[in-house]
């Protein structure tokens, strides 16, 4: 049976993009029931309105900290049946309510315990790998926890750091990885496959 969704963005949405492709080509079992915005600007929340999908925004500067921000977004997801949240370049600190214990997952560019953590987002991670001279990246699907990229890793998986890359081109293909990890991630979800003890995530 399909499971519900919702995701989180604050940013282009091509993250999202690329997991309504996987739903509408029958490679993710899942419907998208809202989009939550935490910023009013974000483009994914256009792409959201162009699918028909609820785009909420839930702007973090009209809010004085993080247990405000998320206690307005948790009250807006309230509307809708949710089994997972998704976060989609969701760049803030997330409080996890208890009920989504291990039922909020999070993709990261790059090889989670490493180039990850506050400010270790987007654009910054892949500066970093090469300005560190990394010789592989990658990509993590995680659990999320009250830290920054912290929780249960599902997925993970590496792609090489070239002589020449730039950030761009290290990011694109870290990307590549991501589109195939995400869906693959929150499919085996779908499936009631992945299992989680503690920090490690058992997948059946
Ligand atoms: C993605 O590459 C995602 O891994 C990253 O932001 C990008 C979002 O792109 N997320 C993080 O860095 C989270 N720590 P998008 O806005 O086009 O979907």
């Amino acid at each position: 049976m399909a499971i519900n969704l919702a995701v989180f963005l604050s940013g282009s949405g091509t993250t999202l993009e690329n997991l309504l492709g996987c739903i509408a080509h029958g490679d993710v079992d899942a419907t998208v029931q809202c989009v939550v915005s935490s910023r009013a600007d974000a483009f994914g929340l256009e792409r959201a309105r162009r699918h028909g999908i609820p785009a909420i925004a839930v702007p973090k500067k009209d809010y004085k900290g993080t247990r405000s921000f998320c206690d307005a977004i948790w009250r807006e997801v309230d509307a809708y049946p949710v089994d997972l949240v998704a976060l989609a370049g969701f760049m803030s600190l997330l409080t996890v309510p208890d009920s989504f214990r291990n039922r909020i997952m999070n993709v990261h560019p790059a090889l989670i315990p490493a180039f990850c953590g506050k400010g270790m987002y987007g654009h910054h991670v892949h500066e970093a790998v090469v300005e560190y001279g990394a010789k592989v990246s990658g990509a993590t699907v995680h659990f999320v926890d009250d830290q920054y990229d912290h929780g249960p890793i599902i997925l993970q998986e590496c792609v090489r750091v070239l002589d020449d890359d730039t950030p761009d081109t290290l990011a694109e293909r870290v990307q590549a990885k991501e589109r195939e990890l995400y869906p693959r991630a929150i499919q085996l979800f779908a499936e009631g496959r992945v299992r989680v003890d503690g920090r490690k995530v058992y997948v059946l």
